[in-house]
């Protein structure tokens, strides 16, 4: 393992962070890192000098007790893989740290935000966003990167950058697939191993030339609880329910 450095303390990050030369690339995770996230974090190691990941399970964007109690935690592995990635120092600390005046602020947007997973996810936006900014700030990174599976936190995070002139270039990566074509997620860890077959359904109904009705119809069918099925702009969103476990995914159209 090369020498990777891991920080709780955020104060002794930003020592260190102080006498980093070069431009600074930024990965933030909440961990169960699997090979989406390594792709991110290998484009990082390849365009920055330095390259920092941040492993923070963040409560304030999780709007369902379970969903945060039973979000997977592999420390030990993704230590492993980002060291394999190229990753020079991990960020994770703790609730304190990051909140210190107890969410008391918050980043919010009024319209993005309301719709799709905004619409089902009462204050999720709010979570991500505000955590974003706080990372932001103490990373002081060059470059960010962002899955394109979560396409609406990408571009509500791209947009507050944008209207809060914060000096860091927010990078889109496409989304990593299994085989049978179901996005990489640290769900899918929790998915049976039917589940994990049948999960394929959502992106073979997004590649389809089916109606929104139809697809509907047919995941419904096959025992998919559904958030949303939606056509904004140029792209196809799905949310859905199987096995108690939320799964989302889209593509361009
Ligand atoms: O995409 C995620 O894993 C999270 O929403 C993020 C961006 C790390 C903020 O907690």
């Amino acid at each position: 393992m090369n020498n990777i450095k891991v920080f709780e303390s955020i104060s002794e990050f930003q020592k260190y962070r102080k006498n980093l030369t070069g431009t600074v690339g930024f990965v933030p995770t909440m961990g169960a890192l699997h090979e989406g996230h390594a792709t991110l974090l290998r484009r990082s190691a390849s365009e920055n000098e330095n390259s920092i990941l941040s492993i923070y399970v963040n409560p304030t964007q999780f709007n369902n007790p379970t969903d945060l109690e039973k979000y997977p935690k592999t420390f030990e592995a993704d230590l492993k893989l980002a060291a394999d990635c190229g990753i020079s120092a991990i960020l994770s600390p703790s609730f304190s740290e990051m909140y210190s005046d107890n969410y008391r602020f918050k980043m919010s947007e009024n319209e993005f935000s309301k719709i799709l997973c905004g619409a089902h996810r009462p204050g999720h936006f709010d979570g991500v966003l505000t955590i974003v900014l706080k990372f932001l700030n103490i990373v002081q990174p060059d470059n960010a990167y962002f899955g394109e599976k979560d396409f609406q936190q990408y571009q509500l995070i791209k947009d507050m950058c944008h209207s809060f002139l914060v000096n860091c270039n927010i990078v889109s990566e496409k989304t990593v697939r299994e085989k049978s074509g179901l996005a990489m997620s640290s769900r899918n860890k929790r998915l049976s191993s039917a589940g994990f077959e049948k999960a394929a359904l959502i992106y073979q109904m997004l590649k389809s030339t089916d109606s929104v009705t139809d697809i509907k119809k047919k995941l419904t069918a096959d025992g998919f609880e559904i958030d949303y099925v939606e056509e904004i702009k140029n792209r196809r969103f799905i949310a859905v329910t199987l096995e108690g476990i939320r799964l989302i995914d889209n593509v361009e159209i």
